[in-house]
């Protein structure tokens, strides 16, 4: 066991999530409606302008885009993953769906990635996604900060993932923290702290939300 947690802690992010994906990509979509709650609630309040552009950051099987895509006909999408093997999931249902011009995907790192090489436009992105992928990243509030970095002011971030679960039954947070824990996704106190800040110093005006008894929370940040 030790032996293959410090090979995975030795291998690049892009290595880890392929490795983690490379299999359950087939049954993703499947088995994770049962428990990524809220993503829906996410698509209904992104509110896009038409010709909005939007990056959803670790799109994975592209199953938030094609809806987001099919909801907001006006509005432009862009997906990007850490995981080539997602990627090509999402490709697969992209071309299926004959949405593939319309919603380019791109490889990269949510802490780093260039957004005018995705968008191919000088333009910067109006809205930045992220749906359960901020509970998968060491540094996550790297990401949040380069996201803000990215958008022009009025730029908005709207995030969906797991919460303290404070208000579920011990053993099914004990359950759920074991369960995702084998994904390497954790809570992270201190990116809901880091969010608040964001708030509290003036640069973005943000709103939190509980969501399903601290299952989940459910984030906008617009940029000032
Ligand atoms: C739990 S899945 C969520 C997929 C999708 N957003 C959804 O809601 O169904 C997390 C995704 O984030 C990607 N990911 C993990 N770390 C990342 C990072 N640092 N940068 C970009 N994507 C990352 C993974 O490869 C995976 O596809």
């Amino acid at each position: 066991m030790a032996q293959s947690a410090s090979s995975s802690q030795n291998k690049s992010p892009r290595d880890n999530m392929n490795n983690m994906y490379k299999l359950t990509r087939h049954v993703y979509d499947a088995s994770r409606k049962f428990y990524l709650f809220g993503r829906d609630y996410l698509i209904e309040n992104l509110n896009p302008h038409d010709g909005d552009h939007i990056i959803e950051i670790g799109c994975g099987t592209a199953r938030n885009l094609i809806k987001m895509a099919y909801k907001y006909p006006q509005a432009h999408f862009y997906g990007l993953d850490a995981s080539d093997e997602m990627l090509k999931t999402a490709r697969q249902s992209l071309l299926r769906l004959q949405l593939a011009d319309r919603v380019p995907l791109m490889q990269g790192l949510a802490q780093e990635f260039d957004p005018l090489t995705l968008m191919e436009s000088n333009q910067p992105p109006d809205k930045i996604v992220f749906s359960y992928v901020l509970s998968m990243i060491p540094d996550a509030e790297g990401a949040i900060d380069h996201a803000l970095d990215i958008l022009p002011s009025g730029g908005e971030i709207h995030i969906v993932d797991f919460c303290h679960l404070k208000r579920q039954p011990a053993a099914v947070r004990m359950a759920l923290q074991k369960w995702l824990a084998l994904f390497h996704v954790h809570y992270n106190p201190k990116l809901l702290a880091h969010i608040k800040d964001i708030g509290a110093k003036g640069n973005a005006e943000v709103q939190l939300q509980s969501l399903y008894k601290d299952y989940a929370y459910y984030a906008r940040i617009k940029k000032n």
